[in-house]
């Protein structure tokens, strides 16, 4: 009898997980079918049924960015090539995307806009998202843009006066990169919540740890297809350490709701909003509007973690690549320097948007550094019909996945693909590319939101840091290798010596 009971309970038990995956098994197999006969002469590295590409995979996530380098120039910067590169993670297909023309193709699409399922947690369903992105277009107006340079500069101020000037002419070495970060993360906090998170001053270290920590488990969920099956997630622990970290850093979210306080105010439509001269933030513009957009309060949660991600982690990457950068070519500092004296004298102003504008110089460095070092390394859209590119029918379902670090070097877009050349950014060179080939913000309908935000906040704290100080990297080049624990980071921080400047304006 016991016997029987313990050989049928398993048996019933995968009948039933067999049953219920019946239609994702089916639909699966018949997506691998379509693209083992499609994509049979598409290159990429070799692969080995069931394993796939996945044998000669790095698991260490700083040599896997290299090796992703390594195989769009091998396989896909030659001539005559289509720049579409085949691998399979496990018996999954997958299509690198590189050349512009491809690109475009896929990331202009209206109905090509599902993130593929490698995203795990964080993806989104269409129909949520494009509701979504109608509502909350009004909070990066431009006018609710202006409000939040306050912020950006209250914050660059707190760092760069207050905390790193113990470390200029010290000769003592200093990592830039914890600093820029804790600033981002009390902008994003203050502008997405109107909440002070006070991370520069040491406040909240455990939100700020838990978000490293969140980062760097999704990117670890998602080149790790194995983690993909919930019993063995979950088994090893890491599915229970990614849930409770989620209800830490939403439970943070949910204190900061001000909902009182904005239902006492009244409400407002969105032109409205628009033009407010009062500061909203983005939680503030949910609640306002969220009878209208028929959002509950976890929807409005949800969203606001969304910013609170998206809006931090990406910008101090690019902030502290662009210092690390431009520390390495003194030529170019000179440069900068020489900018932010004819635009602000010695005057430690707040910039205004006339100044910002001015710093024409300071703005082709940020965008140099987003194209060797773009903060978002690649993206991927589940197909959700068939597209065909260079001849390839590359059948629905498959996850055709963008690579801007690979595709911001091809040789044919780019004048000095792999070298810090900020004059890649000339209104001519600029003229002669193809507009698909700097994509750092992504493109087309889900491009990135907040692309106009992070310029400002970036060019408001990098002119009071180079305002005041120059710099000289410890590591020198071709040091600091990526590490993408989701968005790409230094590897060595971004350590080095601080000089205070003397203004020669
Ligand atoms: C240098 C800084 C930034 C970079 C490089 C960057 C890059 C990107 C990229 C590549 C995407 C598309 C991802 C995909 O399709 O899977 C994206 C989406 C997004 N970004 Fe950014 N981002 C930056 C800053 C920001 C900021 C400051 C905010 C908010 C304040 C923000 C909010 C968003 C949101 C909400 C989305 C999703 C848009 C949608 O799906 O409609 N980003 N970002």
């Amino acid at each position: 009898m016991t016997i029987a009971v313990l050989l049928i309970i398993p048996v019933l038990i995968t009948v039933v997980v067999v049953l219920s995956s019946w239609r994702m098994f089916k639909d699966v197999t018949v997506m691998i079918w379509r693209a083992y006969f499609n994509l049979g002469k598409m290159v990429g590295p070799k692969a080995y049924p069931l394993i796939g590409t996945l044998w000669q995979v790095k698991t260490n996530s700083c040599d896997l960015t290299y090796q992703l380098l390594n195989w769009a120039s091998t396989y896909a910067y030659y001539d005559g090539s289509t720049g579409l590169v085949k691998g399979w993670i496990g018996p999954i297909p997958l299509v690198l995307v590189l050349k512009p023309e491809n690109v475009k193709k896929l990331l202009e699409s209206n109905t090509l806009i599902t993130k593929a399922e490698q995203y795990g947690k964080l993806a989104d369903t269409n129909e949520k998202w494009f509701g979504r992105r109608k509502m909350l277009t009004p909070a990066f107006h431009f006018n609710v843009l202006k409000d939040y340079q306050e912020i950006f500069s209250k914050e660059a101020q707190v760092i760069m006066v207050d905390l790193l000037e113990g470390f200029a002419d010290t000769g003592r070495e200093v990592d830039l990169f914890p600093y820029v970060k804790r600033c981002a993360l009390d902008v994003i906090c203050e502008t997405a919540m109107s909440t002070q998170m006070n991370a520069q001053m040491g406040k909240n270290s455990e939100y700020v740890k838990a978000v490293a920590r969140l980062s760097d488990l999704v990117f670890l969920f998602i080149r790790s297809p194995w983690l993909w099956f919930k019993p063995v997630c979950y088994g090893c622990g890491l599915g229970f350490e990614f849930d409770r970290l989620v209800k830490m850093t939403t439970d943070f979210t949910r204190q900061a709701n001000r909902r009182q306080s904005l239902i006492d105010e009244g409400r407002m439509d969105e032109s409205e909003i628009a033009n407010s001269k009062k500061k909203i933030s983005f939680l503030d513009l949910m609640l306002l509007t969220q009878k209208k957009n028929a959002l509950s309060d976890e929807d409005i949660r949800e969203e606001v973690d969304t910013f609170m991600f998206e809006g931090h982690d990406t910008t101090s990457s690019s902030m502290g690549w662009s210092i690390w950068l431009i520390g390495q070519y003194p030529e170019y500092q000179a440069k900068v320097h020489e900018e932010m004296d004819a635009v602000f004298g010695d005057d430690d102003r707040e910039p205004s948007e006339a100044d910002l504008k001015k710093c024409v110089y300071l703005e082709k460095c940020i965008k140099e550094s987003l194209r060797l070092c773009p903060p978002v390394p690649f993206f991927a859209r589940r197909l959700t019909h068939d597209v065909v590119m260079d001849g390839f029918t590359i059948p629905k379902d498959v996850t055709a996945a963008i690579l801007p670090m690979g595709s911001h070097r091809d040789p044919e877009q780019w004048e000095q693909p792999n070298i810090f050349y900020p004059d890649h950014f000339e209104p001519e060179a600029v003229a002669k590319r193809h507009p698909f080939a700097y994509i750092p913000f992504s493109a087309g309908p889900r491009n990135c939101i907040g692309q106009k935000f992070a310029l400002a906040e970036e060019k408001t704290v990098l002119s009071y840091f180079f305002r005041k100080y120059r710099v000289e990297p410890t590591t020198p080049l071709p040091g600091n290798r990526f590490v993408p624990e989701l968005i790409l980071k230094p590897e060595d921080g971004v350590t080095c010596h601080l000089f205070k400047r003397v203004r020669a304006w």
